[in-house]
């Protein structure tokens, strides 16, 4: 049995996680309807790992004895004005995901709870590379956005991302 505090927290961060694909597949249909497959196909492969740590966190609960309770995960509702700002977005939402997983393991330090510090060491890491990866992409749009050619190649280079299934010292899914 987990903490109250921290068990909920936990369920809510299963909804958020699949939120998070939810809002990461919004963009890729953004920008595979404005011609831009590999930004579309960048987004896909996010919100594959998004789905990825839903699943773990589930998993968790259930290893832990504790009943998975699925909310309703929300409508993106984000207007995109032009190619920059999914990526924007997306920055802002990792940063958000990041102070939520501050949330829990802060709940969990205060009720002593070391087995779920432990278990959420590897999403703090994981928010870490998932912010530096988002701060990238705002950079390079910045520096490469407003030139067709160059925003030709950094599609190309975004259609190259391979998913890659959690690496062995990650949580079960
Ligand atoms: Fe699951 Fe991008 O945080």
């Amino acid at each position: 049995m987990l903490d109250n505090t921290v068990r909920q927290l936990l369920n809510e961060q299963v909804t958020k996680e699949f939120y998070s694909a939810y809002l990461y597949l919004d963009f890729a249909n953004y920008y595979a309807d404005a011609g831009l497959d590999g930004f579309a196909h960048w987004y896909e492969i996010q919100a594959q790992e998004e789905r990825d740590h839903a699943m773990m966190i589930r998993r968790y609960l259930l290893d832990n004895g504790e009943r998975v309770l699925f909310a309703a995960i929300e409508k993106p509702d984000k207007l995109y004005e032009n190619d920059a700002a999914p990526v924007k977005a997306g920055l802002a939402h990792e940063q958000l995901v990041t102070a939520s997983i501050n949330a829990i393991y802060a709940a969990a330090f205060s009720a002593k709870d070391f087995k779920t510090m432990q278990f959420l060491d590897w999403f703090v890491k994981e928010q870490g590379e998932e912010e530096k990866n988002a701060e990238d992409l705002v950079k390079k749009m910045q520096l490469f956005g407003g030139d067709p050619k160059s925003l030709y190649l950094l599609n190309s280079e975004l259609a190259a991302r391979v998913y890659t299934a959690p690496s062995t010292n990650a949580p079960a899914m």
